[in-house]
Formats: C-alpha cells, sequence, structure tokens
C-alpha cells in the first residue's frame, strides 16, 4: 500500500485554496490561523491554558496547565475539578434547551428528536439507575450498544457519575466483548435487544449473554435497551429492562466533579500483539481537545447540523458525535443503519431530508459509493451542505476528487483530518476557511500540536522534503494517559521507539510513515507496525493470526494486507493445517470455516478476504516469517527478490499458487 501511495503523493500538484466566500464568514480564516500559531510557538502552556478557562466549565478553577515532572506520563489541568457530562448538557440549558442536540434516524426510516433538555433528563434518568445499582465514581461500565441515542446518553450518564465507560463496538463478537469486559472489570453492561442493520436485526443480547456466560466475574447486572422488540432472555436478578430500570427516577442528577485526570473512558484499540490495548483517555484535556478541535476543523456554527458517520464504537464517534460537538452546543445527526439500504443513495437523502450541513465520512464509504455513480447523489438536493471531511485512512486523490466534485458541487471545503483512537481528537487537518488543499494531504497540524518527520534513530529529517515515522513533538491536552493495566506498554509503545533528545523532548510515535512536501504539508503513506486499516478500521494481523490458530485445524497462521479498491486494505492469510493439508472442496469447506470462526473470535470486520492453504511459511533461518514476501504474494507480484537464503525456499512457489 504504502508504495502505491507514494507514488500519487509524488504526482499530485492540485491545489485548492478556500473559497473568499467561506473564508470570510470562517471562525478561523488565514490571518487568524496564523496568530494562533504564532501563540502557540510563543507559551505552549499558556495557550492551552488560556482555551482550558475559556471553553470549559471548571468547579474548582485549574492552577498548573501542565505537569510533565513523570514525562511521558503527562497530565493537563490535574488540580482542577469538572464534570464531561454538565459541560456537554447542562451549561446549555439557559440559552439552548429547546435547542436540538440529536436528530435521529433509524435504518427503516424511524426518527427521533432530542432537545438539549430532553437530552439532559434522559441522561439524567439513566445516571440514577446506574447510581441504584451501587455504581460509584471510578467503577466501569461496559457499552454494547446500536449507533443510536442510547449510545449517547449511556456515555453522558457514565461521565456525569465520574463512572468511566468502555463502548464496544456492537460489530465484535461475544468473545470479543468478553475480552474487553474482563480487561476493565466491569460490573455493569449496558446493551439492547438488538439492533437493525443491513436489513437485518443483530441479536446483541445474546452476544452479551454469550460474554457473560463465557467469563467476566465482575458483572453484576445488564441494562437493556429495548429497540428492535425481538424475543430475548432476560436473566432473574441480572438483567433489568432500561425502560424498567429507570421509570420512576427522577430527571435530574447531580453530576459528580472529577479531577481533570480522572478516566472518561477506556476505547480498545489493535496493536502489534495479539492483545488489544484499552486506551484511557482522560475528563478535562480530552474535552478540551474534542471541543475546540471540532469548532477549528469544523467550523461549527449555532445553526448546522453537524453529522459524523462513525459508529460510537469507535474513537470517531466519541469525539465527534458525543463529546466535541455537544461540549460546543452544536446539533447532531445520528443514522442507525449502512449506507446502502434501501440504496447507496441512502447519506444523500438523509442530507437533504435533515437539512446536514457538515457531513464527516470514511474514504471507504465514499469509496463505495463512488462505485454506484454520480447519477444517484445527484437526484437528491445536497444544498444545505457547506463542509466535507474524511478522516480513518488516506484518501486516496481520486476518491477526493469524485467527494470535491460530485458532492461537493466543487465548492465545499474539504477536511481530511489524520489522528488516531490514541490522540482522543484531530492532530492535522486543513482548517477550511484558511488552509489551501491538495488531495490526499492532511495538511498540517492543528494549532497547539507540532509534528515532525524522523529516521529509524528518531533524528529529524531535514531538507525541502523529508520522508520517514511520523512523530509528535509535544504532548497536548486529548491525549492517551496510558494503556489500561499496563503503563510499561504505554510507555515503550508510544515512547519508546527512539530516545529522549537532549533537550528532554519525548517523541510520541504514531505507528504511521509519512512524507512531508515542499509546502510543509504531510501526506500520510500508512502503518508501519503489524497493524491494517480495513474500511478505515485497525486490525492487528497478530490479532487475527491468534484467531485462526485457535480453530483445531490450524497449526500456524500469518496475516498481511493488500491492497482493495474499496476497503483500502484486504485481510490475506497464510494457514498451515494440522496433519494432511486439505485439498478441493476439502479446502473450500475448511477456508468457509475459518472466516466464520474468525468472526466468531473478533467480529464479522476481521474476516479474511483470502485464506491460502499451504505446507509452510517463508522463514529465514532464524525462523522470522517474512511477511514483506508474504504482501508481495498476497499481492500477485512477481516475486524477484533473492529467496535462497530462506529455511525452505521452495515454499514460495507454492504459496504463489504456482506449485
Ligand atoms: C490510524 C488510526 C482517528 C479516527 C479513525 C481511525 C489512519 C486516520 C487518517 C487520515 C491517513 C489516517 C492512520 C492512523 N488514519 N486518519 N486522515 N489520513 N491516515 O482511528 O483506528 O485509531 O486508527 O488510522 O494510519 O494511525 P484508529
Amino acid at each position: 500500500m504504502s508504495s502505491d501511495n507514494f507514488q500519487s503523493v509524488l504526482t499530485e500538484t492540485r491545489v485548492f485554496p478556500p473559497s473568499a466566500e467561506f473564508a470570510a464568514a470562517a471562525r478561523v480564516n488565514a490571518a487568524k490561523m496564523a496568530e494562533l500559531r504564532a501563540a502557540a510557538a510563543a507559551d505552549f502552556t499558556g495557550f492551552w491554558g488560556a482555551y482550558a478557562k475559556s471553553e470549559l466549565s471548571w468547579a474548582t478553577p485549574f492552577k498548573t496547565v501542565l505537569d510533565d515532572s513523570k514525562a511521558p506520563n503527562y497530565r493537563w489541568f490535574h488540580d482542577g475539578t469538572l464534570n464531561a457530562s454538565y459541560n456537554c448538557l447542562d451549561r446549555h440549558l439557559a440559552t439552548k434547551g429547546d435547542k436540538i442536540a440529536i436528530r435521529y434516524e433509524g435504518e427503516k426510516g424511524d426518527t427521533r428528536n432530542y432537545t438539549y433538555r430532553e437530552l439532559h433528563a434522559e441522561v439524567c434518568k439513566l445516571a440514577n439507575a446506574i447510581k441504584a445499582k451501587g455504581i460509584v465514581k471510578g467503577d466501569r461500565v461496559v457499552l454494547y450498544l446500536p449507533h443510536s441515542p442510547e449510545a449517547v446518553i449511556a456515555m453522558q450518564a457514565c461521565a456525569r457519575l465520574g463512572v468511566i465507560h468502555s463502548v464496544v463496538f456492537g460489530g465484535f463478537s461475544a468473545t470479543a466483548l468478553r475480552d474487553r469486559i474482563e480487561d476493565t472489570g466491569a460490573k455493569l453492561v449496558i446493551t439492547a435487544d438488538g439492533n437493525q442493520r443491513g436489513g437485518n436485526v443483530v441479536d446483541l443480547k445474546k452476544a452479551c449473554d454469550e460474554a457473560l456466560a463465557l467469563g467476566c466475574p465482575s458483572v453484576e447486572g445488564v441494562i437493556v435497551a429495548k429497540r428492535t422488540g425481538h424475543a430475548i432472555t432476560m436473566k432473574d436478578g441480572r438483567d433489568a429492562w432500561w425502560h424498567e430500570a429507570t421509570a420512576k427516577l427522577p430527571a435530574d442528577c447531580e453530576p459528580v466533579n472529577v479531577e481533570a485526570e480522572h478516566p472518561l473512558f477506556l476505547l480498545y484499540t489493535s496493536g502489534s500483539t495479539g492483545k488489544p490495548k484499552g486506551i484511557q483517555h482522560c475528563t478535562g484535556g480530552y474535552l478540551l481537545g474534542a471541543m475546540l478541535s471540532a469548532q477549528w476543523v469544523f467550523d461549527l456554527k449555532e445553526d448546522d447540523l453537524f453529522w459524523c458517520t462513525a459508529d460510537v464504537g469507535w474513537v470517531t464517534g466519541h469525539s465527534y458525535v458525543t463529546y466535541g460537538p455537544l461540549a460546543n452546543g452544536a446539533s447532531v445527526m445520528i443514522y442507525e443503519g449502512v449506507p446502502t439500504v434501501p440504496d447507496a443513495g441512502r447519506f444523500w437523502k438523509i442530507c437533504q431530508d435533515h437539512g446536514v450541513t457538515i457531513f464527516y465520512t470514511a474514504p471507504t464509504a465514499i469509496r463505495a459509493l463512488m462505485k454506484s455513480g454520480e447519477e444517484i447523489p445527484n437526484q437528491y438536493d445536497l444544498s444545505e451542505l457547506r463542509l466535507l471531511g474524511s478522516v480513518g485512512e488516506p484518501i486516496n486523490p481520486e476518491a477526493w476528487m469524485w467527494y470535491h466534485r460530485v458532492i461537493g458541487k466543487e465548492k465545499l471545503p474539504i477536511v481530511d483530518t489524520w489522528w488516531q483512537t490514541e490522540t482522543g481528537s484531530i492532530m492535522m487537518s486543513p482548517l477550511p476557511g484558511a488552509t489551501p488543499t491538495k488531495p490526499g494531504s492532511c495538511t498540517q497540524p492543528l494549532p497547539g500540536l507540532f509534528a515532525d518527520v524522523v529516521d529509524e534513530m528518531g533524528e529529524p529529517v531535514v531538507g525541502k522534503t523529508a520522508g520517514g515515522y511520523l512523530v509528535l513533538t509535544k504532548p497536548w491536552p486529548s491525549m492517551l494517559r496510558t494503556i489500561w493495566g499496563d503503563n510499561e506498554r504505554y510507555k515503550k509503545t508510544y515512547y519508546g521507539q527512539f530516545p529522549v533528545r537532549p533537550d528532554g523532548t519525548h517523541l510520541y510515535v504514531a505507528g504511521d510513515s509519512t512524507h512531508r512536501d515542499e509546502d510543509g504539508y504531510y501526506w500520510i503513506l500508512g502503518r508501519t507496525d503489524d497493524v491494517l486499516n480495513v474500511s478505515g478500521h485497525r486490525l492487528g494481523t497478530m490479532e487475527v493470526e491468534s484467531a485462526l490458530v485457535s480453530h483445531p485445524r490450524v497449526a500456524e497462521a500469518a496475516v498481511v494486507g493488500r491492497p482493495h479498491e474499496v476497503k483500502g486494505e484486504a485481510v490475506c492469510a497464510f494457514v498451515i493445517c494440522k496433519g494432511v493439508r486439505p485439498t478441493g472442496d476439502e479446502a473450500l469447506a475448511l477456508i468457509k470455516e475459518l472466516r466464520e470462526h474468525v468472526a466468531k473470535e473478533i467480529g464479522p470486520i476481521a474476516k479474511p478476504d483470502d485464506i491460502r492453504l499451504a505446507d509452510g511459511l517463508p522463514k529465514t533461518r532464524s525462523g522470522k516469517i517474512m511477511r514483506r514476501l508474504l504482501r508481495s504474494i498476497a499481492k500477485g507480484e512477481e516475486i524477484t527478490q533473492d529467496v535462497s537464503t530462506l529455511e525452505n525456499p521452495g515454499i514460495v512457489a507454492q504459496l504463489a499458487g504456482k506449485a
């Protein structure tokens, strides 16, 4: 993937400056952006301290902006206290209680709206129900919910009590849910009977029951939202319906003020090992990052309807469905279904029917919708749209241009936002009223953030253009605080790759390779570790490998990615069977079984696209799997490199299907 990308990076020369009209009305124009950058460069902590004061409502004002005495375990605003839910809801009630907070549409076309006052009431009721279960500040609650208002309400209800939520994407399997519940030690799970997706009912409660049957001794209770109404089993003494548990409770609940560093949520993401890591985000710094980036990057204004299509199960849904927009008192759109039901016009119909003004989605969705042709979007009135966004993976210039021409009518700015689960909020992006854009580049760090390109030794790559590892050179308020229960892994993974610089700088390693052009614009090329990006979702190759190896017929497996037109990357697995390698129909049946097995272990998103059964893997004499070679084979490339030094050179022809 990186070499293809690198070519397009080198040949892309188009530049699209912001329109004068957009710039004139924007929250940040070019002059303001320059002013912000200069202010942050001159007084880094003063810059962030001033925003933390002006944007957030504190119960106890902070005195210290940044404590770096235990770097890379940074603390921001640590002597201040606040409540995230108060900042997202209560403080808007006096001025915008009747403003729409959430506009919702389900896959079947059912709609619901919540004003800020209504959302506040629902959040308080659920918070009271959680409290009634004896859950207190610092306890963990796992949310396994559809992408619906209930998910936002549940997150806010936890935040209101200082309870740490961990959302598990509804597409993850019972096994994956069990692993996450056990790692968090959650006492309570909030789920739904099911949800409506892709024309089917997804049986969330059944998966939750399976997960709890597999282990999870910490779980004392389950709250179940009624969504589909299909028959489910409720376990006496453990399970309670959401509507029953909240029915008689007051619509008011005092927010619990917490220290700024108190964890707001844990969110699991893949790394280079088989075990997903619980990324720990805090309350104050995280909220500031999500709130301010939403203002700057999406130019959020009072009458906008902001639609971020990401599921709440991912960090994008945390920062740009729940926390960022609500802290700004904005109106958000939530759509629960898939983009292709009933047809590929669904996103555009929602934009038209609800009057969406800002639309933020992933390149994989753009590429998929692009395939169905421009006649479809052209049937809808998209005239309310004023800004488009992209996130999750590099957007190829062809998809960028289609987005620009067909959806943006060659007028709307596009913000290509680079960030990660770990960064909490957008790190690099154009500001739509200030930054000239180039298709495929996320342009530059936002004001107050600092990036660089370094070589294998961690030395800055100097020169007119630069290529290498992407690092962040200063801490930032919304950064992850640690990996839940494993601070050593935190330090090693993110700060351990390069030595601390003589001036005391700790380099945060993003795990991405990048190119910086002569204008200082960044072009993300792809991951440098064993992490795949499938449809904008991160998947560890090791995770898929361990899922495969847990099948009784599998002796060994190696997983690599290959470029995929719509998904960005496809998952390719090379599998060595125990005993005799099956062939013909027997092989096909096993491959099918293995794909299902991975879906059961992780979730359907991890199902390998290709599985090849073989007698061995290409290994060096020291036993290391030659992944580069496997990647070439997966791509169908001619193998030109010398394989004679391999322990088993003959295997290459077999893997490539030539023997
Ligand atoms: C990885 C982070 C942040 C929300 C979604 C993904 C890739 C993300 C971009 C972009 C190029 C991007 C990177 C990054 N990525 N946004 N605009 N351009 N690459 O979050 O699952 O934590 O994955 O996604 O490789 O490291 P995530």
